[in-house]
């Protein structure tokens, strides 16, 4: 079913984004595949957008989608849509600032992912 794909893709990619956290610690320069992931971490954040704005437009046309779930998904992904905005408008990596805000947006964006998440399997 092409819409359990995006979702489980989605869902990947968003955890894959997320072990930029790990960056901070020592684990990436020693394990080869956590270094190429986090190297491929802007290409995925892009990626994760379209894989979200996609899998929410195919989850609306099958009957309508379940509504708790249309509701959280669409804040997921808006707070993912400024995330990303904020990241490549005011690329920036090295502020203070810009890193504050992109852990702040990431972290809100995680947890409206497991609130929708939630939301769509037992609603
Ligand atoms: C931000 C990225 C997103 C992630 C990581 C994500 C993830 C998931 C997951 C894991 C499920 C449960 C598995 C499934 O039923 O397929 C799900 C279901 C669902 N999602 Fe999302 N989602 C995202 C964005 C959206 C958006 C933007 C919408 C719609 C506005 C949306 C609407 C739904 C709906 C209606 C369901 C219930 C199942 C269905 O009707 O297909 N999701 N999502
Ligand atoms: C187009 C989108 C994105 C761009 C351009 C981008 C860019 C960056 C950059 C340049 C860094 C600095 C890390 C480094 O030194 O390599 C970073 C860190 C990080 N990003 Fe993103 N990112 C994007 C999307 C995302 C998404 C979707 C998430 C998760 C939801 C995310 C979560 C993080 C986290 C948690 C860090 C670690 C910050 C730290 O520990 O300092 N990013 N991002």
């Amino acid at each position: 079913m092409p819409g359990k794909f995006l979702s489980t893709i989605s869902t990947i990619l968003l955890i894959f984004c997320m072990l930029a956290l790990l960056k901070r610690c020592a684990l990436p320069k020693q394990r080869r595949p956590l270094k190429y992931l986090t190297r491929l971490h802007a290409p995925f954040g892009i990626l994760l957008l379209l894989t979200g704005l996609f899998h929410g437009i195919l989850a609306g046309n099958t009957d309508g989608g379940n509504a708790p779930a249309m509701i959280t998904g669409k804040l997921a992904w808006m707070l993912l849509l400024l995330l990303t905005i904020f990241a490549l408008l005011k690329w920036n990596p090295g502020n203070i600032r810009w890193r504050k805000l992109h852990i702040v947006l990431a972290v809100s964006v995680f947890i409206a992912a497991i609130f929708h998440t939630v939301s769509a399997v037992v609603f």
